[in-house]
């Protein structure tokens, strides 16, 4: 087997660089066992850490996560995230507090404002600051931040603590490399990256497919295997049955050299220039 790299969170702990994303989870009964099969086959393989949201079929993927961690809570690093419109100093409990619920565990590994929204972020941190306290959550985080949101948050008293920005990051998506990696790894703030797939429209770009058949290997695979080249980001693609898992899992195998990684380049050029931060 091999093993899944780990990344480093700000206060030292280590974390699977390859977990397991859940958006369109829980959305249909039918689904159901074959997603619960999924994730638990991602943890049997080693990709230990979820990622959630209370938005995502409005609870519905937490309640699917509650089942497939179910007599392994421990082994298993669970993410999830508040909603703006959720995220005042007392909203932010609550909602966590439902979401404690749904997964059924008395605490989430790392909670994050879903995206930035109306309420100042010095609230949120007031309710992430509580939850912390009691227990309710470890580690707090941001996601769709860029670099000027990310200055302001760690401006904040106790917002040194952020554990990541999630964000969306793959090759066709590489606004994040101009200058939000940088000063993430600068403040040594592992990125989250999210839709590595781009929700599969990577994998019928020629370039990929191209460099995928001189590997044996499949484009999710090669797409995967290009984000998690980067050190210290964590990569969570959603797959729904326990056949894209163990594809998925593979890309772990393929190592791009300078050759492909410079026909990707030409294929997906890098930003030549600050872009707002992409988003689903
Ligand atoms: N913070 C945010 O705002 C935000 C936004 C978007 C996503 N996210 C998180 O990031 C996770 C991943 O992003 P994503 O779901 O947007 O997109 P993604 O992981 O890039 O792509 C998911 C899509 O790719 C398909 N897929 C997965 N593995 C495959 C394989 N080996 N071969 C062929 N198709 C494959 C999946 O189909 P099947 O389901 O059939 O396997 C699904 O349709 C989400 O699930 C969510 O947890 C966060």
């Amino acid at each position: 087997m091999t093993n899944v790299p780990v990344a480093t969170l700000p206060g030292g702990e280590k974390v699977a660089a390859l977990g397991q994303g859940t958006w369109n989870m829980g959305d249909s009964s039918r689904r159901r066992k074959e997603e619960v099969a999924a994730l638990k086959l991602g943890f049997d393989l080693g990709m230990m850490l979820v990622d959630t949201a209370e938005m995502y079929a409005s609870g519905g993927a937490e309640e699917v996560i509650a089942e497939a961690i179910a007599g392994r809570r421990d082994e298993i690093f669970i993410v999830s995230k508040v909603m703006p419109q959720n995220a005042s100093r007392r909203g932010t409990i609550a909602a966590c507090e439902k979401s404690l619920k749904r997964l059924k565990v008395d605490s989430i590994d790392l909670y994050l404002l879903h995206w930035p929204g109306s309420s100042p972020f010095s609230e949120t941190l007031e309710g992430f600051t509580a939850l912390t306290n009691s227990g309710k959550i470890r580690y707090w985080g941001v996601s769709n931040f860029d670099q000027r949101e990310m200055e302001e948050v760690i401006a904040l008293s106790g917002g040194g603590a952020v554990a990541t920005d999630q964000v969306m990051y793959n090759l066709n998506r590489r606004g994040i490399e101009f200058s939000l990696t940088g000063w993430c790894e600068k403040h040594h703030i592992p990125i989250m990256a999210y839709s590595p797939l781009d929700q599969g429209k990577l994998l019928r770009s020629p370039a990929v497919e191209n460099i995928a058949d001189r590997h044996s290997a499949t484009a999710a695979q090669v797409a995967l295997a290009w984000v998690l080249r980067q050190t210290n980001m964590i990569v969570i693609p959603k797959a729904g049955s326990e056949a894209h898992v163990r594809e998925n899992y593979g890309a772990l195998k393929v190592r791009l050299d300078a050759q492909e990684m410079a026909e990707l380049d030409r294929a997906f050029p890098p930003p030549g220039r600050k872009k707002p931060l992409e988003s689903t």
